[in-house]
Protein backbone atom coordinates (compact mmCIF):
# COMPACT_ATOMS: atom_id res chain seq x y z
CA UNK A 1 0.00 0.00 0.00
CA UNK A 2 1.44 3.57 -1.15
CA UNK A 3 2.52 6.38 1.38
CA UNK A 4 -0.29 8.97 1.82
CA UNK A 5 -0.63 11.71 4.07
CA UNK A 6 -3.01 10.40 6.80
CA UNK A 7 -6.33 12.56 6.90
CA UNK A 8 -6.83 11.61 10.64
CA UNK A 9 -4.16 11.59 13.00
CA UNK A 10 -3.66 7.34 14.15
CA UNK A 11 -2.38 8.82 16.96
CA UNK A 12 -5.41 10.31 18.40
CA UNK A 13 -7.03 9.18 21.28
CA UNK A 14 -10.41 9.40 19.71
CA UNK A 15 -11.39 8.92 15.93
CA UNK A 16 -13.87 8.89 13.43
CA UNK A 17 -16.15 5.97 13.10
CA UNK A 18 -15.19 3.86 9.45
CA UNK A 19 -17.81 3.09 6.87
CA UNK A 20 -16.73 0.84 4.14
CA UNK A 21 -18.40 0.23 0.83
CA UNK A 22 -17.54 -1.26 -2.52
CA UNK A 23 -18.87 2.09 -3.50
CA UNK A 24 -21.39 4.01 -3.60
CA UNK A 25 -23.87 2.01 -1.73
CA UNK A 26 -22.71 2.44 2.02
CA UNK A 27 -23.82 5.88 1.38
CA UNK A 28 -27.44 4.75 2.00
CA UNK A 29 -26.56 3.60 5.14
CA UNK A 30 -24.30 6.27 6.27
CA UNK A 31 -27.26 8.40 5.65
CA UNK A 32 -29.64 6.53 8.32
CA UNK A 33 -26.23 6.43 10.88
CA UNK A 34 -25.55 10.23 10.82
CA UNK A 35 -29.42 10.84 11.21
CA UNK A 36 -29.29 8.80 14.54
CA UNK A 37 -26.02 9.62 15.51
CA UNK A 38 -25.21 12.63 14.40
CA UNK A 39 -22.62 14.03 16.79
CA UNK A 40 -19.78 11.63 15.41
CA UNK A 41 -17.41 12.14 13.20
CA UNK A 42 -17.60 9.68 10.09
CA UNK A 43 -14.64 8.68 7.35
CA UNK A 44 -16.32 6.69 4.42
CA UNK A 45 -14.30 4.84 1.97
CA UNK A 46 -15.47 3.68 -1.10
CA UNK A 47 -13.83 1.26 -3.26
CA UNK A 48 -15.02 2.82 -6.38
CA UNK A 49 -12.47 1.70 -8.63
CA UNK A 50 -13.01 -2.26 -7.84
CA UNK A 51 -16.43 -2.49 -7.39
CA UNK A 52 -19.30 -3.95 -7.86
CA UNK A 53 -17.73 -6.82 -5.65
CA UNK A 54 -21.10 -8.93 -6.48
CA UNK A 55 -19.83 -11.13 -8.95
CA UNK A 56 -16.19 -11.62 -7.43
CA UNK A 57 -14.34 -14.22 -5.86
CA UNK A 58 -14.36 -14.82 -2.06
CA UNK A 59 -10.91 -14.75 -2.15
CA UNK A 60 -10.73 -11.48 -4.01
CA UNK A 61 -13.66 -9.78 -1.87
CA UNK A 62 -11.53 -10.81 1.37
CA UNK A 63 -8.26 -8.98 0.12
CA UNK A 64 -10.11 -5.80 -1.22
CA UNK A 65 -12.03 -5.53 2.00
CA UNK A 66 -8.91 -6.45 4.59
CA UNK A 67 -7.15 -3.69 2.57
CA UNK A 68 -9.57 -1.10 2.95
CA UNK A 69 -10.04 -2.08 6.34
CA UNK A 70 -6.07 -1.49 6.92
CA UNK A 71 -6.83 1.75 5.20
CA UNK A 72 -9.06 3.07 7.54
CA UNK A 73 -6.92 1.66 10.51
CA UNK A 74 -3.80 3.62 9.59
CA UNK A 75 -5.88 6.53 9.30
CA UNK A 76 -6.61 5.79 13.22
CA UNK A 77 -10.09 4.61 13.34
CA UNK A 78 -10.93 1.81 16.01
CA UNK A 79 -14.21 0.86 14.22
CA UNK A 80 -14.87 -0.08 11.31
CA UNK A 81 -18.47 -0.42 9.33
CA UNK A 82 -18.39 -2.48 6.42
CA UNK A 83 -22.13 -1.31 5.33
CA UNK A 84 -21.47 -3.91 2.52
CA UNK A 85 -23.58 -6.72 2.19
CA UNK A 86 -21.05 -8.66 -0.25
CA UNK A 87 -17.96 -7.71 1.96
CA UNK A 88 -20.06 -8.34 5.36
CA UNK A 89 -20.88 -11.81 3.67
CA UNK A 90 -17.23 -13.05 2.38
CA UNK A 91 -14.65 -11.20 3.99
CA UNK A 92 -15.72 -9.98 7.85
CA UNK A 93 -15.76 -13.19 9.80
CA UNK A 94 -11.75 -13.89 8.38
CA UNK A 95 -11.15 -10.31 9.29
CA UNK A 96 -12.84 -10.45 12.82
CA UNK A 97 -11.36 -14.15 13.61
CA UNK A 98 -8.00 -14.37 11.78
CA UNK A 99 -6.33 -10.69 10.94
CA UNK A 100 -7.98 -8.58 13.73
CA UNK A 101 -6.03 -10.45 16.91
CA UNK A 102 -2.30 -9.74 14.57
CA UNK A 103 -3.05 -6.41 13.72
CA UNK A 104 -5.07 -5.05 16.53
CA UNK A 105 -7.34 -6.47 18.89
CA UNK A 106 -8.27 -3.43 20.70
CA UNK A 107 -10.04 -2.43 17.02
CA UNK A 108 -13.32 -3.47 16.05
CA UNK A 109 -14.99 -4.21 12.07
CA UNK A 110 -18.58 -4.49 12.38
CA UNK A 111 -20.73 -5.51 9.52
CA UNK A 112 -24.44 -5.71 8.26
CA UNK A 113 -25.57 -8.78 8.10
CA UNK A 114 -25.88 -9.67 11.58
CA UNK A 115 -27.89 -7.05 12.74
CA UNK A 116 -30.34 -7.44 10.07
CA UNK A 117 -30.59 -10.94 10.82
CA UNK A 118 -31.39 -10.24 14.33
CA UNK A 119 -34.77 -8.43 13.74
CA UNK A 120 -35.68 -9.87 10.41
CA UNK A 121 -38.08 -12.40 11.91
CA UNK A 122 -39.98 -10.01 13.81
CA UNK A 123 -40.79 -8.16 10.16
CA UNK A 124 -43.02 -11.09 9.33
CA UNK A 125 -46.52 -12.49 10.25
CA UNK A 126 -46.38 -15.54 7.47
CA UNK A 127 -42.85 -16.65 8.91
CA UNK A 128 -41.82 -16.20 5.48
CA UNK A 129 -38.86 -13.65 3.94
CA UNK A 130 -37.71 -13.10 0.34
CA UNK A 131 -33.79 -11.85 0.22
CA UNK A 132 -32.67 -9.81 -2.68
CA UNK A 133 -28.78 -9.49 -2.81
CA UNK A 134 -26.10 -9.93 -5.08
CA UNK A 135 -24.58 -13.01 -6.44
CA UNK A 136 -21.86 -13.26 -3.63
CA UNK A 137 -23.97 -12.67 -0.61
CA UNK A 138 -26.51 -15.11 -1.71
CA UNK A 139 -23.98 -17.63 -2.72
CA UNK A 140 -22.73 -17.43 1.17
CA UNK A 141 -26.07 -18.11 2.56
CA UNK A 142 -25.10 -15.68 4.93
CA UNK A 143 -28.61 -14.57 5.96
CA UNK A 144 -29.91 -18.79 5.77
CA UNK A 145 -27.20 -19.25 8.47
CA UNK A 146 -27.73 -16.17 10.43
CA UNK A 147 -31.30 -15.69 10.62
CA UNK A 148 -31.55 -19.41 11.41
CA UNK A 149 -29.68 -18.38 14.66
CA UNK A 150 -32.41 -15.90 16.07
CA UNK A 151 -35.53 -17.21 13.99
CA UNK A 152 -35.27 -20.80 13.70
CA UNK A 153 -38.33 -21.65 11.88
CA UNK A 154 -38.23 -18.90 9.74
CA UNK A 155 -38.36 -19.55 6.25
CA UNK A 156 -36.10 -17.91 4.15
CA UNK A 157 -35.72 -17.22 0.48
CA UNK A 158 -33.20 -15.58 -1.94
CA UNK A 159 -32.98 -14.74 -5.02
CA UNK A 160 -29.76 -12.80 -6.25
CA UNK A 161 -30.46 -9.56 -8.65
CA UNK A 162 -26.60 -9.57 -10.49
CA UNK A 163 -28.31 -6.59 -12.96
CA UNK A 164 -29.23 -4.37 -9.79
CA UNK A 165 -26.17 -2.97 -8.78
CA UNK A 166 -24.93 -2.57 -12.29
CA UNK A 167 -28.28 -0.24 -13.28
CA UNK A 168 -27.88 1.83 -10.45
CA UNK A 169 -24.24 2.37 -10.85
CA UNK A 170 -25.28 3.33 -14.89
CA UNK A 171 -27.93 5.84 -13.10
CA UNK A 172 -30.58 3.81 -14.96
CA UNK A 173 -32.44 2.78 -12.21
CA UNK A 174 -35.63 4.70 -12.84
CA UNK A 175 -35.03 3.87 -16.56
CA UNK A 176 -37.16 1.51 -18.51
CA UNK A 177 -34.65 -1.29 -18.39
CA UNK A 178 -34.62 -1.33 -14.58
CA UNK A 179 -38.59 -2.42 -14.85
CA UNK A 180 -37.03 -5.87 -17.05
CA UNK A 181 -35.08 -6.93 -14.52
CA UNK A 182 -37.06 -6.12 -11.30
CA UNK A 183 -40.26 -7.30 -12.68
CA UNK A 184 -38.11 -10.72 -13.16
CA UNK A 185 -36.47 -11.39 -9.70
CA UNK A 186 -39.51 -10.23 -7.97
CA UNK A 187 -41.22 -12.90 -10.07
CA UNK A 188 -38.94 -15.29 -9.55
CA UNK A 189 -39.09 -14.84 -5.47
CA UNK A 190 -42.41 -15.22 -5.43
CA UNK A 191 -42.65 -18.27 -6.96
CA UNK A 192 -40.39 -19.88 -4.73
CA UNK A 193 -42.05 -18.63 -1.47
CA UNK A 194 -46.15 -17.71 -2.55
CA UNK A 195 -46.30 -16.65 1.42
CA UNK A 196 -43.21 -14.22 1.81
CA UNK A 197 -44.88 -11.26 3.46
CA UNK A 198 -41.24 -9.25 4.00
CA UNK A 199 -38.57 -8.69 1.02
CA UNK A 200 -36.01 -7.21 2.32
CA UNK A 201 -33.01 -5.53 -0.07
CA UNK A 202 -29.74 -6.89 1.26
CA UNK A 203 -27.79 -4.83 -0.95
CA UNK A 204 -26.90 -1.42 -0.03
CA UNK A 205 -27.56 -0.17 -3.65
CA UNK A 206 -31.09 -1.36 -4.00
CA UNK A 207 -32.80 1.38 -1.52
CA UNK A 208 -32.65 3.97 -5.41
CA UNK A 209 -34.53 0.75 -7.08
CA UNK A 210 -37.17 1.21 -4.05
CA UNK A 211 -39.68 2.81 -6.21
CA UNK A 212 -39.32 0.60 -8.89
CA UNK A 213 -39.53 -2.35 -6.73
CA UNK A 214 -42.75 -1.48 -4.84
CA UNK A 215 -44.30 -1.53 -8.45
CA UNK A 216 -43.93 -4.93 -8.58
CA UNK A 217 -44.25 -5.82 -5.07
CA UNK A 218 -47.60 -7.49 -4.40
CA UNK A 219 -49.90 -5.84 -2.16
CA UNK A 220 -49.43 -6.15 1.32
CA UNK A 221 -45.82 -7.58 1.43
CA UNK A 222 -43.32 -5.29 3.34
CA UNK A 223 -39.88 -3.75 1.87
CA UNK A 224 -37.47 -3.26 4.64
CA UNK A 225 -33.87 -1.47 3.79
CA UNK A 226 -31.34 -1.91 6.29
CA UNK A 227 -29.77 1.50 7.06
CA UNK A 228 -32.41 2.46 9.95
CA UNK A 229 -31.55 -1.11 11.29
CA UNK A 230 -27.70 -0.57 10.77
CA UNK A 231 -28.06 2.89 12.77
CA UNK A 232 -30.09 1.27 15.37
CA UNK A 233 -27.92 -1.54 15.76
CA UNK A 234 -24.70 1.04 15.87
CA UNK A 235 -26.50 3.15 18.64
CA UNK A 236 -27.02 -0.25 20.82
CA UNK A 237 -23.48 -1.10 20.29
CA UNK A 238 -21.90 2.02 21.41
CA UNK A 239 -24.20 1.75 24.36
CA UNK A 240 -22.89 -1.15 25.50
CA UNK A 241 -19.79 -0.96 24.67
CA UNK A 242 -18.66 2.48 26.83
CA UNK A 243 -14.78 1.86 25.99
CA UNK A 244 -15.17 2.08 22.01
CA UNK A 245 -17.82 4.75 22.56
CA UNK A 246 -14.99 6.83 23.98
CA UNK A 247 -12.58 5.64 21.02
CA UNK A 248 -15.19 7.66 18.45
CA UNK A 249 -14.12 11.18 18.36
CA UNK A 250 -17.32 13.54 18.35
CA UNK A 251 -17.25 16.65 16.29
CA UNK A 252 -20.28 16.53 13.57
CA UNK A 253 -17.57 15.59 10.54
CA UNK A 254 -17.83 13.14 7.63
CA UNK A 255 -14.99 12.62 5.26
CA UNK A 256 -15.47 11.08 2.18
CA UNK A 257 -12.19 9.14 0.11
CA UNK A 258 -13.03 6.90 -2.88
CA UNK A 259 -10.45 4.62 -4.56
CA UNK A 260 -11.35 6.50 -8.20
CA UNK A 261 -12.15 9.38 -9.59
CA UNK A 262 -13.55 12.22 -7.11
CA UNK A 263 -15.60 14.07 -9.49
CA UNK A 264 -17.26 10.89 -10.28
CA UNK A 265 -18.17 10.12 -6.64
CA UNK A 266 -19.34 13.51 -6.15
CA UNK A 267 -20.92 13.78 -9.29
CA UNK A 268 -22.91 10.65 -8.34
CA UNK A 269 -22.98 10.13 -4.48
CA UNK A 270 -26.03 12.94 -3.79
CA UNK A 271 -28.02 9.70 -5.16
CA UNK A 272 -27.34 8.01 -2.61
CA UNK A 273 -26.69 10.97 0.45
CA UNK A 274 -28.97 12.92 -0.70
CA UNK A 275 -26.39 15.76 -0.06
CA UNK A 276 -23.71 16.84 -2.55
CA UNK A 277 -20.50 15.61 -1.59
CA UNK A 278 -16.68 16.94 -1.90
CA UNK A 279 -14.68 13.79 -2.14
CA UNK A 280 -10.95 12.62 -1.34
CA UNK A 281 -8.82 10.20 -3.63
CA UNK A 282 -7.62 7.24 -1.39
CA UNK A 283 -4.43 6.05 -2.86
CA UNK A 284 -4.24 2.19 -2.06
CA UNK A 285 -1.45 1.71 -4.48
CA UNK A 286 -3.77 -0.01 -7.27
N1 LIG B 1 -22.93 -2.54 -1.83
C1 LIG B 1 -22.83 -3.94 -2.10
C2 LIG B 1 -23.70 -4.78 -1.15
O1 LIG B 1 -24.35 -4.26 -0.24
C3 LIG B 1 -23.19 -4.29 -3.53
C4 LIG B 1 -22.40 -3.64 -4.56
C5 LIG B 1 -21.35 -4.51 -5.16
O2 LIG B 1 -21.68 -5.53 -5.82
O3 LIG B 1 -20.20 -4.13 -5.00
O4 LIG B 1 -23.73 -5.98 -1.32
Amino acid sequence: MSQQPVYFCAMQKAAPIGVFDSGYGGLTVLKEIVKKLPEYDYLYLGDNARAPYGNRSFDTVYLYTLQCVKWFFENGCTLVILACNTASAKALRTIQQNDLPQIDPDKRVLGVIRPTAEILGTFSETNSVGILATNGTVASESYPMETAKFFPDLKVYQEACPMWVPLVEANEHTGRGADYFVKKNLENIFEAGEDIDVILLACTHYPLLREKIEEYLPVGVKLVSQGEIVAESLADYLARHPEMEARCSKGGKRVFFTTDSTQDFDNHAATFYGETISSHHADLGL
